[in-house]
């Protein structure tokens, strides 16, 4: 059973039943999904390895160089009367475990991972081989890797060409994504206790980033402070990585530089989110350093905190996703009147015509959970909106960006840049913000940096 420090033990039961789930809905065919693969950074070093996150949801295993085949009932050798499911792992290796650590090898594969039966991956191709035997269909999601894509369909290919007498035509692939991703899109009770775990992790880092910085850090600086918290917390790594942008920073939108010294005066715009048990938190929060807003500051930030609470409001089962980006628009575009960023009386119309898009040129939110930028759909095949259901998991993170040399907006709020960003659980009644409690009120922001 796989174990953490941070959850315990996660019942195998969980995993296969999602896999048989998912199954379910490939109408028979069997489920081959694949480890994230290790992906070198120079010599024979890698870069931090980062399970993909459809494999982890059906497997809970961790490893490299990994896959997965789940295979329904009826299909093969010995898949009389249940899903079978047989993962082809790393086989322990003690002189290559002292250099990466342990494995779980194949043994563990069975017993820690619930595996019917397990194979060291170079095996795969065999034992796969001898299992598809008489497959007419295959769930597997063409075009990540197209040297194993190539491998497959060399594989079936050899199985037409070595036995036409059958007339055995290769398999139908079925895409499995679009079922996994739909089954990860609504949040079971386990997943949404991860999701508050790590956003309650991630608070208490911004509370604390809030808190210590001051002019003359650096961003970096700042940024160690804010993951140490995440770290001793329980979060073993980011969701994404965290983003420190001091000043006009903040207006380049996916800042990670974070090397820059802190103003006296700047606001700083801390976008950051731990992983726990793999789900991720994304929290964005924008403080004057040690001090009070600006008047000019005070009113940029305003203007996003209404809308943002606006939005967070409307999030509720039935209302349509693209409906909330029309609200943050509408109300980002008054406010840019407010600011004096725009003129016309017409909000309607300076929105038809994305008079709004110089300062405000991303969208309100996205999916949240395994990944920061989580799967499922946000319109349908025919076009339309999807509509919110209790158990998604969205960000609402409205911004406004004025680059330094921006002539077109009023000098005091050239190189301000503001975004706030929560995470919004659908609920059955409405929503809960999982991030509450990270202060967004100007009042509570100004008492934590400013200690009093
Ligand atoms: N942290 C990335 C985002 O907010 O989308
Ligand atoms: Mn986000
Ligand atoms: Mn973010």
């Amino acid at each position: 059973m796989p174990t953490s420090r941070s959850s315990g033990v996660v019942a195998n039961g969980v995993f296969a039943d999602r896999r048989q789930s998912i199954l379910k809905q490939l109408r028979g065919a069997p489920l081959l999904v694949r480890s994230a693969p290790e992906v070198l950074r120079n010599g024979d070093v890698h870069y931090s390895y980062r399970q993909d996150s459809n494999f982890k949801y059906l497997t809970g295993f961790d490893e490299p160089e990994s896959i997965l085949l789940a295979i329904p009932k009826g299909k093969g050798p010995n898949g009389k009367g249940r899903l079978r499911t047989i993962l082809f792992v790393r086989p322990r290796n003690p002189a290559m475990e002292v250099w990466d650590g342990e494995r779980a090898g194949v043994r563990g594969a069975k017993k820690m991972y619930g595996a019917d039966d397990a194979h060291p991956i170079e095996e795969f191709w065999d034992v796969f081989e001898e299992e598809s035997k008489d497959w007419d269909m295959l769930g597997y999601g063409l075009g990540c890797d197209p040297a194993f894509d190539r491998a497959l369909v060399d594989h079936f290919s050899r199985r037409w060409t070595g036995r036409p007498r059958r007339n055995q035509g290769l398999p139908t692939m079925v895409d499995p994504r679009p079922a996994i991703h739909e089954q990860r899109w609504i949040k079971s009770p386990m997943e949404i206790e991860w999701l508050q775990r790590a956003s309650d992790i991630s608070v208490s880092g911004h509370r604390v980033a809030m808190a210590i910085a001051q002019p003359g850090m650096y961003e970096y600086e700042v940024q160690a402070e804010l993951e140490a918290v995440f770290r001793r917390d329980g979060s073993p790594r980011n969701g994404y990585d965290s983003i420190v942008a001091s000043g006009a920073n903040a207006c380049t939108l996916h800042y990670i530089k974070n090397d820059q010294k802190i103003r006296r005066g700047d606001l700083l715009l801390i976008d950051a989110g731990a992983e726990y048990e793999q789900y991720s938190a994304d929290i964005t929060r924008t403080f004057p350093v040690a001090r009070k807003f600006s008047d000019a500051q005070r009113a940029v930030y305003n203007v996003v905190l209404r809308c943002q609470k606006k939005c967070i409001k409307a999030c509720k089962p039935g209302t349509p996703v693209r409906r909330l980006l029309d609200l943050s628009r509408r109300e980002l575009t008054k406010g840019l009147v407010e600011l004096g960023v725009l003129r016309g009386r017409n909000i309607k119309k300076l929105v038809d015509d994305e008079k709004y898009k110089p300062w405000y040129m991303h969208g309100l939110g996205h999916w949240l959970g395994m990944d920061v930028h989580d799967v499922g759909p946000y319109e349908t095949m025919a076009g339309k909106s999807v509509l919110m259901q209790p158990g998604m998991v969205t960000t609402v993170e409205p911004g406004l960006y004025f680059q330094k040399n921006d002539k077109r907006v009023p000098k005091e709020l050239r190189g301000i840049g503001v975004r706030i960003e929560d995470d919004v659980l659908i609920t059955r009644g409405g929503c809960r913000v999982l991030s509450e409690a990270a202060p967004k009120e100007v009042r509570d922001v100004e008492k934590l940096v400013t200690g009093n």
